[in-house]
């Protein structure tokens, strides 16, 4: 396994760990081929990431613990790949998503199917494949569960997504009185997973599995999994009561896990120590079940950093502002959520003697430099982290933004005609390979309907 280089980037504010699997002279050569913008993923840094979450749970005294991977944080084939030589379980969310993992022949038995729209069709695609652990959110969605399953023959596992209704402090909220995900542990008409369990134990084509919740993305308080798994107890004790034969088998307890960006947040070890005397009560209650951890951000984002090269600056008596070649159109939670990636700037070593790059190891010593990028769009500025570290921001110099693994390939768009970087990967035995191509302005012509007449 590559031996990855954790450079400590010490400034006034803080001391931060940042994952730097690349040298100065590598991020060159790779400009001078590639050009830039530019991703690249480090394979080492995916395969540890699942250890690292694996163990944190290793005083977990149910069953066993599956990891999960959300594939919605990004579904690059060669980042599930990766995963695939883990042997994980996949959390999937859509018919798209099953396209991908049925090209990669992932094995059914390690899959884990949650749907927003629950649609019948889209049930007898999952069944046809063979997928039988389904998350169901709503009555309607096990009705049309229970229609697949008798078309198809297959007799799924029936997970039931919860909403548990408890406040949760974290950049994304999952959870939340009258949400959209899940349904309520009770009340309601038949949307409540009381009732849905119930129907589940009356129907002899539908095997009830155990339940499902998330709560949230980049959650830094972890009270919210005490309070939801002290509903989810006083759930499963009616439920014993009532039904002679019910057990739990699988808890999921969804995404999560914390990143850093910004600040430092804790470790999965950390965050797990808060809520597993609570998870361990449950066994001791309840049984042996197997816990799932079904993660996104945490698995992916420090995997990977963007290049980026400064075309353009101005300067002003207080300010400097800074224009990249990239954009919000590449890094959308830049916008939506305001995220700070850690940025830090590369020289640009080229023997390029252009006017302004004489000026590259000139240190700007101003206070504020604003990063803006390459859209003519008000919303398009970066915010930086109290890592950054962007003194030597001149034209013609990059700039790497690091743990963009999530949430960003995916949400690639073409606003104002732009087209998708190439990614590269760097693997496990150090060289680098190409594993998304880049598109051109030709491709995005015809995707566009350009070539019809
Ligand atoms: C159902 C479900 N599980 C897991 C995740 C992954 O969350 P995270 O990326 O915070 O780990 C999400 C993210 O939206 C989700 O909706």
């Amino acid at each position: 396994m590559v031996e990855n280089v954790v450079q400590i980037i010490q400034n006034k504010k803080t001391l931060s760990r940042i994952n730097r699997f690349i040298t100065n002279e590598e991020i060159n050569q790779l400009v001078e081929e590639y050009g830039t913008p530019l991703y690249l993923v480090d394979e080492g840094t995916l395969h540890e990431k699942v250890l690292e979450l694996k163990n944190a749970y290793e005083k977990f005294q149910g069953r066993d613990v599956r990891i999960a991977y959300s594939i919605k944080a990004n579904f690059n084939p060669s980042i599930l790949k990766t995963f695939i030589k883990d042997n994980i379980t996949f959390d999937l969310t859509s018919l798209g998503e099953l396209f991908f993992v049925r090209e990669l022949k992932i094995n059914p038995d390690n899959i884990i199917y949650t749907s927003v729209t629950e649609e019948l069709e889209e049930y007898k695609q999952v069944l046809s494949y063979g997928i039988k652990r389904v998350v169901v959110s709503s009555y309607f969605g096990l009705i049309n569960l229970s229609q697949a399953a008798n078309i198809v023959g297959l007799i799924p596992k029936v997970m039931v997504r919860i909403n548990p209704e408890v406040g949760v402090k974290a950049e994304v909220r999952a959870s939340y009185k009258n949400g959209k995900f899940g349904v309520p542990l009770n009340g309601g008409k038949v949307d409540s997973a009381y009732y849905i369990v119930k129907s589940i134990f009356r129907d002899p084509m539908l095997e009830f599995e155990g339940f499902h919740f998330h709560l949230g993305s980049q959650i830094t308080n972890f009270v919210c999994y005490i309070n939801a798994l002290e509903r989810l107890n006083s759930l499963l004790n009616k439920l014993k009561k009532e039904i002679s034969n019910f057990s739990l088998r699988t808890l999921d307890i969804g995404g999560g896990t914390p990143v850093f960006y910004n600040e430092p947040v804790p470790t999965p070890q950390e965050m797990a120590s808060v809520y597993l005397d609570k998870l361990n009560e449950l066994v001791s209650y309840h049984g042996k079940f197997t816990l799932m951890i079904e993660s996104g951000r945490f698995l992916v984002a420090e995997s990977s950093l963007m290049i980026s090269k400064i075309v353009n600056t101005k300067e002003y008596s207080d300010h400097k502002i800074v224009i990249l070649d990239t954009g919000y159109h590449l890094l959308l939670d830049a916008a939506l959520l305001k995220q700070e990636y850690p940025q830090e700037v590369v020289l640009n070593k080229s023997n390029n003697n252009h006017l302004y790059l004489s000026d590259r190891n000139k240190q700007y010593t101003g206070k504020n430099i604003h990063l803006a990028g390459r859209l003519c769009d008000t919303f398009d500025v970066f915010h930086t982290s109290k890592v950054s570290d962007l003194s030597y921001a001149n034209i013609g110099n990059y700039i790497l933004f690091y743990n963009v693994g999530a949430y960003s390939l995916v949400f690639n768009m073409p606003f104002h005609c732009q087209t998708k970087p190439p990614v590269l990967m760097k693997t496990c035995d150090g060289s680098i390979k190409l594993i998304r191509k880049g598109t051109s302005f030709n491709d995005l012509y015809i995707e566009e309907g350009g070539l019809i007449p």
